[in-house]
């Protein structure tokens, strides 16, 4: 929001990492598809390929490839190839730059002396992120059963 991005992409930047709440692997992949139904759809493409770009610096966005990744995935990692798959489709899709500007801002979510408060952004929330009027989990798409079990994890058979 400081660096004057689009409301889509703040609440992509936002959203981007809820699917590391359900996995890790390809969290990228899984929070796009629980948020599709909702959010405008340069929103899902920022999510979905946000993680494959952060193994790829583009000096044209000042992106540089990050120095944890050396000790989180070696010195000499190479991304598995449906990373670089994802990769490739994104670095030439007319989208790419939402994708970019959610990896180069998620540099914020590794600095500890910032301060973020959700009432900052309810607004866009509000009017970018479409709720059905059932209810999270009740309203028959792709991906109810995922809410549903989120919000109700032992739920009874
Ligand atoms: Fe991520």
């Amino acid at each position: 929001m400081k660096n004057g991005l689009s409301e889509e992409i703040v609440l992509a930047c936002l959203l981007h990492d809820a699917g590391q709440y359900l996995c890790r692997a390809d969290h990228d992949y899984w929070g796009a598809q629980i948020v599709e139904p909702y959010v405008p759809e340069r929103v899902t493409f920022a999510i979905k390929y946000h993680q494959a770009l952060r193994f790829y610096p583009d000096p044209s966005v000042n992106y540089e490839y990050p120095e944890g990744y050396y000790v989180t995935f070696g010195e000499d990692y190479v991304p598995l190839p449906h990373v670089r798959a994802a990769y490739d489709y994104a670095r030439n899709h007319k989208w790419y730059m939402d994708a970019s500007l959610v990896a180069t801002n998620d540099l914020y979510s590794f600095d500890p002396n910032v301060q973020v408060d959700i009432e900052e952004f309810t607004d866009i929330i509000g009017r970018d992120f479409k709720q059905p009027k059932e209810g999270l989990g009740n309203d028959n798409t792709p991906v109810t059963h995922m809410w549903r079990t989120m919000a109700i994890p032992d739920a009874p058979l």
